[in-house]
This record gives structure tokens, C-alpha cells and sequence, in this order.
């Protein structure tokens, strides 16, 4: 009786200690959580799984997604920041103007990758091989949003999803 409880709190240990390391190690690796838009005029030209080609060849995983269409009142308020701004008002009727994309990427430092993969905000000055040099249509119309900061995509992730609809993907 006595062996066997050891052999149980051997197991128990040995169970917290594995979940302390991978704690640590998902620390060390800087793993991050960032949010995603495939813009209206991605969509339109069915470009979703191309697009997701990009995050998953460098290493970002795709942990949740839903396509939907943003009311005006959405719209506005995901892009607050840029309300003085003199392309808001355009900004927002382009990006109601068709469904969106939203996804939560994860990976080891997710959210410049994610920037770096997209490319420059202008289309023109966007290097080979990102998504907007590839894909851009015009500097409003540059097919992916994503998160700048840690702070946008805590902000952001949780605008557009619950807790429960993020996947664990390894
Ligand atoms: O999307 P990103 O973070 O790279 O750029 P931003 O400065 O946060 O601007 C948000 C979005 O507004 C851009 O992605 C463009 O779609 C649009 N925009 C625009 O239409 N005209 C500008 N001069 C700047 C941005
Ligand atoms: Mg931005």
C-alpha cells in the first residue's frame, strides 16, 4: 500500500515538474499571440488560404479564425486610435464594405513576425515577398491588419474573440 502511494506522488511530481518546464520554456521561447485581419479586399479575390500560406510557411499557426462582416460601429471602434486622422472615415467605410477575415496567430515572437511578414503599411514600400507587396491593391486597401504592440493585440484578440475559441495548437 505504502509503495504504491509513493509511486503516485512520484507520478504527481513528476507531472508538475514537466508542466513547470514548459511553462518556462514557452516563456524563454517568447511565445506570443497576435491579432490578424484579412482585409475586404482580400477576400474579395478569395485570397484567404493564400495569405495563410504565408503565416504557416514562417512558422505562425493559425489558433482560431472566423470570417464576418464588421458593422460601422466596429469598425470605428477597432480603429480609434486613428479617429483625428484624415483617412478614419475611409478607412472605416472600406473596411465594412465587405467580410473580414479575423484569426489569432501564435509562435515565438508573433507579433513583429506577423508585422514582418506583412510587409510595410504602404504597398510601395513593402519588401519582396510580403503580403502586401505581393497582394496590396492601394495604401488603404493593403489586405492584412495586424497587431503593433503587445498591448493592440491583448486589446485586439479579445475585440474579436473568447477565451475558449483560441485553440492550443503545438
Ligand atoms: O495597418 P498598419 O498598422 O500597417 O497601418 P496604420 O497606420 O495603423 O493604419 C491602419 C490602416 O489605415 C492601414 O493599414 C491602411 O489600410 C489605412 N491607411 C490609409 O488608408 N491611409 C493612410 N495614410 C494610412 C493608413
Ligand atoms: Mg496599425
Amino acid at each position: 500500500m505504502l509503495k504504491h502511494s509513493w509511486i503516485i506522488i512520484l507520478g504527481l511530481v513528476f507531472a508538475l515538474i514537466s508542466f513547470m518546464l514548459m511553462l518556462n520554456n514557452n516563456r524563454k521561447n517568447n511565445m506570443e499571440y497576435t491579432l490578424s485581419i484579412i482585409k475586404p479586399d482580400a477576400t474579395a479575390r478569395n485570397l484567404t488560404g493564400d495569405i495563410n500560406k504565408f503565416f504557416t510557411d514562417k512558422g505562425l499557426k493559425v489558433v482560431a479564425q472566423k470570417e464576418l462582416t464588421l458593422s460601422e460601429e466596429q469598425a470605428k471602434n477597432f480603429y480609434l486610435e486613428h479617429k483625428e486622422r484624415p483617412f478614419y472615415d475611409g478607412l472605416v467605410s472600406y473596411m465594412t464594405s465587405g467580410p473580414v477575415v479575423v484569426q489569432v496567430l501564435a509562435g515565438e515572437n508573433a507579433i513583429a513576425k506577423n508585422r514582418e511578414i506583412m510587409g510595410a503599411t504602404n504597398p510601395e514600400n513593402a519588401e519582396a515577398g510580403t503580403i502586401r507587396k505581393e497582394f496590396a491593391e492601394s495604401l488603404e486597401r493593403n489586405s492584412v491588419h495586424g497587431s503593433d504592440s503587445e498591448t493592440s493585440a491583448k486589446r485586439e484578440i479579445e475585440f474579436f474573440f473568447d477565451y475558449n475559441e483560441i485553440t492550443n495548437k503545438k
